[in-house]
């Protein structure tokens, strides 16, 4: 008898199978290319126009010589004279401050928050489309890639508050990030206690930090990165790049072939959640053009050590030398989440496997210090990706999101 993990394991195999076969003429292609040919075009602001808004562009220089864009969405009505409140937006694992307009004027988070009174700032981790620049490295060169969780929390985030704080004047702002942008600002407000004074409340949507539970979707989906850590320990390399293979490869198997979308679309049902209500050829294309955006792999790495060890702790060199030359210990050190004093909003979706109700609860009792709005979307079958491209969006998610700032700012003009 063939029990459902097993069949669910063949099935991934085949799946695997599939998209290598169509994936290696794409990466033959894309491999033939240039490096200097990589995609410099300012999708972003190419979307913006073609809603009808404006946005400003602003580079913004790390510490360790990276230049991240950070953009801002000008509001649509020049109604309001009085200082607006900031909001920064932060995307998830690979993502990039697209997802948060590629559904248009009404139904987009950061439309829908610039018209709800605020001044909105898009973050972009390293490595994405939009901060794939460097002082001293370019993109070729493994040390530009060399960055794990760490350094998007305690290098990339501060960069980008501070400049967004310094240029509009304000003293602090309201952040809201979807899934690994909220590992991120979680191990900034644990590691420098300054960050929960500028930052007045921080909404986490799908946030994924602890993993306390036996969860099978990630072990499916960090499999295939324990076979390439074998192979590629270092881990300064880029994660496949935007169009790269996914893409093509999904729109070839799941709408061009008699593959029913079903099996096709069965893999990212089983990292993210099955919800094929919300979803549709139109929204899934259009997040493919923009994802992934691009990430180092010791990114997945060090989330694979957060998976191992259920801890949210600093990278780990998995060498006591080399741990201890970092670190001054054998190990690395945890984030404690008890010194997080700033406000949390926690938005959990209950069809997502990678954020789950049992680890979604341990990072509440873990955010002990911090006063708490847990909001659960009112529909049972919202997934981890719903919260970019569910079809609903408005009514699930952005309409209760205002409704709580509301509440905790008060009415914006
Ligand atoms: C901007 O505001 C006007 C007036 O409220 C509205 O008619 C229009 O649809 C808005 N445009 C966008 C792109 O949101
Ligand atoms: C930001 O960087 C881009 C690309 O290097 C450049 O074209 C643009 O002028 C810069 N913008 C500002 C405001 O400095
Ligand atoms: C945070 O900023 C707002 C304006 O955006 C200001 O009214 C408020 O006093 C600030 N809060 C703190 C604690 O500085
Ligand atoms: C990456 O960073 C680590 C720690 O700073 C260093 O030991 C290692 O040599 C770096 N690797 C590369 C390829 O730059
Ligand atoms: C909770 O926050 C207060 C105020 O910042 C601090 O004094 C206290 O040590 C914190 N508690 C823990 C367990 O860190």
């Amino acid at each position: 008898m063939i029990d459902d993990s097993t069949r669910k394991t063949i099935v991934f195999f085949l799946l695997q199978l599939v998209f290598s076969l169509f994936c290696i003429e794409e990466v033959h292609a894309e491999f033939k290319k240039p490096l200097n040919d990589e995609i410099v075009i300012p999708y972003f602001m190419d979307l913006i126009k073609s809603h009808g808004r404006a946005a400003e562009w602003h580079n913004v220089t790390t510490e360790d010589g990276f230049i991240l864009t950070v953009f801002r969405l000008l509001p649509n009505s020049s109604d309001c004279h009085q200082k607006k409140r900031v909001l920064f937006l932060q995307h998830g694992l690979a993502g990039a401050a697209d997802f948060f307009i590629i559904y248009g004027p009404t139904q987009s988070l950061a439309y829908t928050l610039s018209d709800a009174g605020y001044d909105v700032w898009l973050g972009n981790f390293r490595g994405n489309t939009y901060s794939k620049r460097h002082h001293n490295f370019l993109q070729d060169d493994a040390r530009f890639w060399n960055f794990s969780l760490d350094d998007l929390a305690l290098l990339d985030l501060p960069a980008m508050i501070d400049y967004v704080l310094k240029a509009t004047g304000q003293t602090n702002l309201t952040y809201v990030a979807h899934s690994s942008g909220c590992t991120a600002v979680l191990m900034l407000l644990s590691d420098r206690p300054e960050y929960n004074q500028k930052i007045n409340l921080n909404v986490m949507l799908a946030p994924i930090v602890f993993w306390k539970f036996k969860n099978p979707a990630v072990s499916f989906y960090t499999l295939p990165f324990r076979w390439v850590k074998r192979i590629l320990p270092s881990a300064a390399v880029q994660f496949v790049p935007r169009t790269m293979f996914v893409r093509p490869a999904l729109d070839k198997v799941c709408f061009r072939s008699s593959v029913p979308f079903d099996v096709c679309w069965s893999l990212v049902d089983m990292i993210a959640g099955k919800d094929h209500e919300q979803i549709n050829r139109e929204i899934i294309m259009k997040f493919l053009d923009y994802y992934p955006a691009g990430t180092s792999l010791k990114i997945f790495y060090h989330y694979i050590q957060h998976i191992d060890s259920g801890k949210l702790r600093h990278y780990d060199y998995e060498s006591r030398e080399r741990n201890v030359r970092r670190y001054g210990r054998a190990e690395p050190p945890d984030y404690n989440l008890r010194k997080i004093t700033t406000q949390s909003v926690i938005f959990h979706a209950l069809n997502d496997p990678l954020s789950t109700t049992k680890d979604t609860a341990v990072l509440i009792a873990e955010l002990s210090n911090s006063s708490m709005i847990y909001e659960e979307i009112r529909n049972r079958k919202f997934n981890h990706i719903d919260f970019i491209i569910a079809k609903d969006a408005k009514k699930f998610l952005l309409d209760p999101l205002v409704r709580i700032l509301r509440k905790v700012h008060g009415p914006q003009c």
